[in-house]
């Protein structure tokens, strides 16, 4: 079909299948979907994990790229797929399938589950300044140096060791 050959159209359809298949497990197993949901959670925590450790190391590379070069032009392709076909799609799924989670077995009163859910947020900040790098390589505008995006690149690997023992663990 046409309508699915760009990158995004099949990314989306991807996003789509998936939390229609959530809701149909959600739907057909009532409480014991519980678990079943979770192991797509994790799956999807993997994939948007992948990502985000892989995305800062391309910029690694970008920012000392010559603008125009070869090198730079599969870079910026190797960056937006990246984006849009894999970390995106498995932040939507992560964040819709935690909610529900959340939601179902009320663990929004819990501390781990808010301190988790803080670092959360500070993960999808960290997503946005990510996906905005994008936009900034592709249009040759990145201002910031290797040295700043190496350091970058510890922040979603602290923030999730951060957040795998709070919601492993349940310190608190
Ligand atoms: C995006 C927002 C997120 C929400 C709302 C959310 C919420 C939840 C909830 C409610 C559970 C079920 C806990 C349980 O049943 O014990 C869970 C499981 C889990 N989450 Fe998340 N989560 C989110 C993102 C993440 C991220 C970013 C990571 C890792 C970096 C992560 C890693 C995990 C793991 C490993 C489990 C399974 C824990 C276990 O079974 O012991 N989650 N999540």
């Amino acid at each position: 079909m046409e309508v699915l050959q760009t990158p995004a159209a099949r990314a989306a359809v991807g996003l789509i299948a998936t939390v229609i298949a959530a809701v149909l497990i959600i739907l057909y197993l009532g409480d014991e979907a519980y678990d079943w949901v979770k192991a797509i959670h994790v799956v999807a925590v993997i994939a948007w994990m992948a990502g985000m450790l892989y995305l800062p190391r391309l910029f690694v590379y970008h920012a000392d790229a010559a603008a125009g070069s070869e090198l730079s032009e599969t870079l910026k392709v190797m960056e937006s797929r990246l984006l849009r076909i894999i970390i995106n799609p498995a932040m939507g799924i992560t964040w819709a399938l935690g909610l529900w989670m959340a939601w179902h077995a009320s663990w929004y009163t819990s501390g781990w589950f808010i301190a988790k859910f803080v670092l959360v947020i500070a993960m999808s900040a960290a997503h946005g300044h990510f996906s905005a790098a994008v936009r900034h390589f592709a249009s040759d505008s990145n201002q910031k140096s290797a040295r700043y995006w190496r350091m970058m690149n510890e922040v979603p690997t602290v923030l999730m060791i951060a957040i795998v023992i709070l919601v492993v663990v349940k310190p608190f």
